[in-house]
Parts: structure tokens; sequence; C-alpha cells
């Protein structure tokens, strides 16, 4: 078959269960798992929805990160320009220079040590909920505190600026604020950013942001990919604490197995991860050279999104794909993606999440949704998928 077989179609949005994704990017995945994409810019590229074909590309050197390639499936926004340091947009060999600087941050030892910071700082919101009162929302005070202060921690960032980097922080991902509002917030973190990377270099400590600093990179890429691992590290989270949570109160028999043996948590954060796949149409790559993939030709300097939502979803890579199970194994998911941009931060966020779900459902025996399923709001339009606000009682 070839390309004019395919009609190029806009990436499907419509959702018709919460924690499922789009029926027709599921359709699409089982007719035609490379398929024609319509871009809002009225350029025509590629979406990816299978599984195989998703870690194809995702393990592919001949498709670029590079900032150039970027293209938003959903939405108006044109990307900004690459700022330094953001390793997330570069490509082998320059990539790997900087992300060498980071897997050492994230291995499974210097992950365990923040743990114990992580339950702190879960108790800490946990008690701050109790304070207020039902009904709360646990965005708000849950799930989007836990990862900034984690973050705080992981960067060394001194106390008595935490106040200001959460405040910050949350704006950048703040719904209800105006444009310039968001923009403000993100040049006064970055400045932040930049100051304490010199403060680092001067005085180091045991902390991330210090070795950073004391490597070989500028001010500028230093406090570039502390950016990166904030906003790579703090939206993806929380929305996972938010809609995870809705979707643990919305399949009681589920959340009773995890009541019943608390040992199934690791699993089950894998099987959340593949189930919701919050990452919606960030996933994003340009053809360097003419591709062929599953009988498709990509031309060089294509562009292609991977949705990872339907790739997890695919019945030849899982079975009963639909299902939660959360007493399955999930592991081969692609929620953290693959290939050499794979999550950087996965062991962290697995921390956050298996201490925060663990200590969510001990201490709220009783926790519901203080609000019927129609009132909470999704952002399906935009490329992290989540939930607004989650009303809860206990
Ligand atoms: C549940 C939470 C998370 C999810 C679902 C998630 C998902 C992802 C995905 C899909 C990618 C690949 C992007 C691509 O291929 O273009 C990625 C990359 C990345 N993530 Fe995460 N992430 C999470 C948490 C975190 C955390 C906690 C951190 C750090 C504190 C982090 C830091 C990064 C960085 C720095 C990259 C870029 C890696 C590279 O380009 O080499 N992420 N993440």
């Amino acid at each position: 078959m070839t390309r004019t077989d395919l009609q190029p179609v806009a990436f499907p949005t419509e959702r018709t269960c919460p924690f499922s994704p789009p029926p027709k990017l599921t359709e699409l995945r089982d007719e035609h798992p490379v398929s024609r994409l319509a871009y809002p810019d009225g350029t025509d590229g590629w979406l990816v929805t299978g599984y195989a074909a998703a870690r194809a590309v995702l393990n592919d050197p001949r498709f670029s990160s590079r900032g150039e390639h970027r293209r938003m499936a959903v939405g108006e926004g044109a990307p900004g320009p690459t700022r330094p340091g953001v390793f997330i947009f570069m490509d082998p060999p320059e990539h790997s220079r900087f992300r060498k600087l980071f897997t050492g941050e994230f291995t499974v030892r210097r992950t365990r040590n923040l743990e114990p910071k992580v339950e702190r700082i879960t108790a800490d919101r946990i008690a701050a909920m109790r304070d207020i009162g039902p009904p709360v929302d646990l965005v708000r005070e849950f799930a989007l505190p836990i990862p900034s202060l984690v973050i705080c921690e992981l960067l060394g960032v001194p106390y008595e600026d935490h106040a200001f980097f959460q405040r910050h922080s949350e704006t950048m991902l703040d719904y209800d604020r105006s444009m310039d509002e968001v923009v403000e917030a993100f040049q006064l973190m970055a400045e932040f950013l930049t100051r304490l990377v010199r403060l680092k270099r001067e005085r180091p400590q045991d902390d991330l942001l210090s070795r950073v600093a004391a490597s070989d990179l500028t001010d500028e890429e230093a406090a570039g990919s502390a950016m990166l691992v904030l906003t790579a590290g703090h939206e993806t989270t929380a929305k996972m604490l938010g809609l995870g949570t809705y979707l643990l109160l919305s399949r009681p028999e589920q959340l009773a197995l995890l009541r019943k043996d608390p040992s199934l948590i690791d699993g089950a954060v894998e099987e959340m991860l593949r189930y919701l796949s919050i990452v919606q149409f960030g996933i994003i790559r340009g053809a360097t050279q003419d591709v062929e993939l599953e009988g498709r030709r990509i031309r060089a300097g294509e562009v292609v999104t991977v949705a990872l939502s339907a790739a997890n979803r695919d019945g030849d890579a899982f079975q009963d794909p639909d299902a939660l199970d959360l007493t399955r194994s999930a592991g081969r998911h692609l929620g953290f993606g693959y290939g050499v941009h794979q999550c950087v931060g996965q062991q962290l966020a697995r921390v956050e999440m298996r201490v925060a779900f663990g200590q969510l459902i001990r201490e709220f025996p009783g926790l519901h949704l203080a609000a019927a399923p129609d009132e909470i709001e999704t952002t399906h339009l935009s490329s992290m998928y989540g939930v607004r606000r989650l009303p809860v009682g206990w």
C-alpha cells in the first residue's frame, strides 16, 4: 500500500471513557498502525499507534528528536526556540554527553536514598489534607505539590527557596492562569535556576545540581537541563497521581485488591502507567532519511507523532489490553517511552507513585470521590492527559 491510499486525519482527542484513549485512535491502530496525520498547521506527517511500530521508531537513529522537527498534533501553538541543555531535544552524540550526567543521578541506589524524603513529603501533604478537611481537591493539595517538592530535594533547592519554587512551578502548569502569567513563571524559574547553578559551583553540596554544575557544562546548559528535569518530572508525575487516584476510586474491585495486599503496589504502578499513558501526543520525531516502516515509506524531513496510549493498549503486545488488571506484569509498557530518550527519571517516578498511592490508600480507608464523574474535567487537549481537579472526601 502506498501513502496515497491513506487520507491524513487530525489527531483524535474525543474520549468516551476518561481512562481510555479516544476510540478513533485505537480504531486507527487496528486498521493502520502507521497512518497519515494532519497537523493543525496545515502540514501532513505520520501517526504511529501500533506497539511494534512505536518501539521501532523510538529505537531507530534515523528518527531525530531535535527541536526543529517539533510539531504539535493538537493546538495552535508553535514550539518555541530550544534552550541550551534541554537534552530531550538532542540526538546522539550531543544527547549522550548530557544524558550520561543524569543517568547516575537516577540509579536505583540514589533514588532509594530519596525515598525517606518522599515518605515525609507525602505524609506532610496528607496531614495538610486532614487540616483542610473534606472535600479537598487532591490535585492541588497532593498531586501537584509532591513531585515539585521531590524535585526541590533532588536538585538541592535551599529550604528558604522552596516556597518560591513551589509557587512558580505550579503556575507553570496552572490551566486557570493567563499565558502571560505562565510565561513569566517560566522566566522567573529559568533565572532562579541559573543563579542556583552559580551558587552550587561556589558552594557544592550533595545534590544533583552541584554535580551537574561541577561538570563541563556552561551555566546556561546546566540551568537548561535542570529546567528540563523540572518540566519533565513535575507535570507527568502530578498527572499520574491525580488521574491514577481517580482510576482507583472508579474501580473499587481493583482498589480492594491493593488494599488487601499492599505488596501488589509495584506491579499496580506499572499497570497504571500502561493503562493511563498520560503522555498523549508529545512524542515527536523527524525522519532524517527515507524509512520503510510496516510497509509505509516515510520520507526524509517528515514528522512522526507516536501515540503511546494506543500502543499501550495494543492486543498484539498485551493480553486483554483494555482491562485494568493490577496483578498483571505490564513491565513492557511504553509509558516511559523507549530507546535513547526513555525517561531518565523513571525510577524516581516509580518511588513517588509507590509511596504516594500507598500512603493515600492506607491513611484514608474511606477515600471517595466528592463530585459526580461528569463534573471531573480532563486535560484532553493538552499534551499531558489528566484531571484538572479531583474533589475527594474520606
Ligand atoms: C509518571 C511520571 C513520568 C512519566 C509518565 C514520564 C514519561 C516520559 C517519557 C515518555 C519520556 C520520553 C520522551 C521522548 O521520547 O521524547 C520521558 C523523558 C524524560 N523524563 Fe520522564 N516521565 C515521568 C517522570 C519523570 C521524572 C520524575 C523525571 C525527573 C525528575 C523525569 C525526567 C525526564 C527527562 C529528563 C527526560 C528526557 C530524557 C532524554 O531525553 O534522554 N521524568 N519521560
